[in-house]
């Protein structure tokens, strides 16, 4: 069993057998869906986890209190993953009062046919639990429209739902100071673009909402309990809310027998040889596009190319633009090439994504190669790579 703090413990269960979050972003570490119950005169749970889960989950419940019941459930966030044992809850404690705002009411009964003995709560609502108090924080499309954060004063604990949340399961410590965290920072920074990227502005508003509370503890759904990297992970939201980057060049490409993949080699190599040093190449049909989303979500820089395929865009490059735009990332530099064997439409579709969805800065001249490379384009790549990189490091 593992308490956070004063009769605050975690009750949450780790996935190590899913392959995809949402069916789409690959697990790795595995994944922790957390839940933490508050023992006090009131018997408080926050959050529930995925229903596979929940005999495991149920046992470590009454490992902290027994045949006691559960008074209230707080409903920060209704997404399957934490809401999915609520309708089992019910028929282990009957009398237990779930607490959610009003659209996580709604969503209870879409979800499980739950409308009995339910609690409207309002933002700034409070309610005690003896020595501990809970306030309810609306932070709406972070990441549903229903979420909300709930802080507990006692112990200076913020239950942020999804907010600050990573991929990984939990190996048997929870708290930050008590594991190794240096595999998190690349799974949240993915965490984030992935699942959260597109809310870059319910997530500013709700930071803003959250500025004046003292933060001992984060409690977050997925991933560990922040204690002492608060600093950094609100830092980190922060940043990749508000779209910001470092200095540095993505550049995927599609590839079906390597003269694209030439032409990005031949960019990244003149990038290279202009001074900079933060150059990741992917293959879009090889490295999972989570992966080339969390370093888009990193750099300043952003490079694509893909050959021509059935008079379109090569459909792996296609999708990955698709998601790029529906996170609306913001204020990058962008340059693009594309490739054909008999008549040319990759650089064309590259070029509409840009003017009507991406509206990303152009940089550099877009090239357009024939079957495969030649001096002429060959300088032209060259001279892509170069135009790039020269822009980033004047904007460093
Ligand atoms: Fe982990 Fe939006 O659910």
């Amino acid at each position: 069993m593992n308490i956070i703090n004063n009769n605050i413990y975690y009750v949450g269960v780790n996935d190590r057998n899913k392959s995809l979050f949402e069916g789409l972003w690959p697990l790795p570490y595995g994944v922790s869906y957390n839940s933490y119950l508050i023992d006090d005169d009131k018997v408080c749970l926050i959050d529930t986890v995925e229903v596979d889960f929940f005999a495991r989950y149920i046992s470590n419940i009454r490992e902290v209190i027994g045949s006691r019941p559960v008074d209230y459930l707080v409903i920060n966030h209704m997404e399957p993953d934490h809401s999915g044992s609520i309708a089992l809850l019910r028929q282990y404690y009957p009398d237990m009062q779930v607490i959610g705002n009003k659209k996580a009411i709604g969503m209870l009964e879409g979800f499980y046919g739950v409308t009995d003995n339910c609690v409207e709560v309002k933002n700034a609502e409070s309610i005690a639990l003896g020595k501990h108090s809970l306030t309810f924080h609306l932070t709406p499309m972070v990441h549903w429209p229903e979420t909300m954060m709930t802080y507990e004063s006692a112990t200076q604990t913020l239950f942020s739902g999804d907010a600050f949340g990573c991929f990984g399961a939990l190996n048997g410590g929870v708290i930050d100071d008590a594991i190794n965290t240096d595999w998190c920072w690349d799974e949240m920074t993915r965490y984030y673009s992935n699942i959260v990227g597109k809310y870059g502005i319910p997530v500013q508003n709700a930071l803003k909402k959250l500025a004046g509370l003292p933060l001992a503890y984060i409690c977050s759904t997925h991933g560990p309990v922040w204690h002492s990297y608060i600093d950094k992970v609100v830092g980190m939201y922060d940043s990749m809310s508000r779209y910001a980057t470092v200095p540095g060049l993505v550049i995927c490409y599609g590839t079906m027998y390597g003269n694209t993949e030439r032409m990005a080699e031949v960019i990244a190599e003149a990038a290279s040889k202009a001074g900079l040093k933060d150059i990741l190449l992917y293959n879009v049909s090889k490295t999972h596009h989570s992966y080339i989303l969390r370093d888009i979500f990193k750099y300043r820089g952003l490079i694509v190319g893909a050959p021509t395929y059935n008079a379109g865009l090569y459909h792996e490059m296609d999708v990955l633009l698709a998601e790029i735009a529906n996170r609306d990332v913001k204020d990058r530099l962008f340059g693009w090439f594309g490739s054909y064997a008999w008549a040319g439409k990759a650089v064309q579709k590259i070029t509409e994504w840009n003017d009507t969805r991406l509206h990303f800065e152009a940089v550099g001249t877009p090239v357009e190669m024939k079957q495969s490379l030649n001096a002429e384009t060959q300088a032209q790549c060259e001279a892509l790579g170069r135009a790039m990189a020269e822009k980033l490091l004047a904007d460093e």
